[in-house]
């Protein structure tokens, strides 16, 4: 039997504010639970893994963070705000971004149209404020320059042209981290960010996320099954087990945690 987790709120880092708090969330596909009294915390500026065999939650459980299903118990905060039933574009809009397991670009427009269109807010798309001409050539201005910022932060200045569609699995993956920095968020959900990708670059879309953490004080909570990769750069370690949260702990505390081998070789 494995070891009691923490409960929500009690877990992490208490020196830090917390950013994200699932509370006691559980999720049924008919009389299916997906995720049962799941909780946990992400506190502001900080790398979180969660991890667990297929099938055990994982990607349920971001769906129902980001608003994709909203959970049919239990209570999820953002910031402050209780998100549980909020719409996906409302969450965004108070900074919390999510990936997909599966990238998917706008493969026939560049690298830089890529991030040009996931800037909030643009005052040229609302027919008054289109009008005020110097209104929306500044925030355009803005828009650019921010973009060029963001392709120097996940190393894809020397592509800004490239057609996304002609970028390698790894690109597209900083690709979308940089679609997501677009929109200033305060926290990423990442599912699976360096999955099929070679080790190198794997290494390098880490370290990237780690340098965001630090520019950018972004919070993470990232999906990931390769742990030889991904332990070094988190900061502490959620473990989902058929819809259950069965362990948490630093990566250190649950390295040594004999028997949570046997829950992914089950
Ligand atoms: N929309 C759905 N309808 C019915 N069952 C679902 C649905 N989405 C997920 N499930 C089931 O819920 C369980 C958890 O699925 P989920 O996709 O969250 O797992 P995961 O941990 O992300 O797995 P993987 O590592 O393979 O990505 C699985 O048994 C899955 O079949
Ligand atoms: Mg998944």
């Amino acid at each position: 039997m494995v070891s009691q987790t923490l409960s929500a709120g009690q877990n992490l880092e208490l020196e830090k504010r917390p950013l994200l708090t699932v509370k006691n969330v559980s999720k049924r596909f008919g009389s299916f639970y997906a995720l049962q009294n799941i909780s946990l915390t992400v506190p502001e500026k900080t790398i979180a893994l969660l991890i667990g065999p297929n099938g055990s939650g994982k990607t349920t459980l971001i769906n129902c963070i980001s608003g994709v299903y909203w959970p049919d118990e239990g209570q999820i905060l953002f910031d402050g705000k209780d998100i549980t039933e909020m719409h996906v574009h409302d969450i965004v809009k108070l900074g919390l971004v999510r990936s997909f397991q599966v990238p998917a670009p706008f493969k026939k427009m560049t690298v830089a149209e890529n991030l040009l269109v996931c800037g909030q807010d643009n005052p040229g798309e609302n027919f008054v404020s289109s009008l005020n001409r110097s209104r929306w050539r500044a925030s355009e201005k803005e828009s650019v320059d921010k973009m060029f910022k963001v392709l120097k932060t996940v190393g894809l200045e020397d592509k800004v042209d490239t057609l996304a569609g002609e970028l390698s699995g790894g690109q597209l993956k900083l690709l979308e981290l940089g679609r997501l920095l677009m929109l200033n968020p305060k926290m990423m959900l990442l599912d699976e960010p360096i999955g099929g990708v070679n080790p190198v670059l794997a290494n390098s879309i880490l370290s990237h996320i780690i340098n965001i953490r630090n520019e950018f004080g972004t919070s993470f909570l990232i999906v990931e099954h390769r742990l030889d990769i991904v332990m070094k750069y988190v900061d502490y370690v959620y473990v989902l087990s058929k819809g259950n949260l069965i362990a948490s702990g630093t990566p250190s505390e649950i390295v040594e945690r004999r028997e949570l081998y046997d829950v992914y070789l089950a």
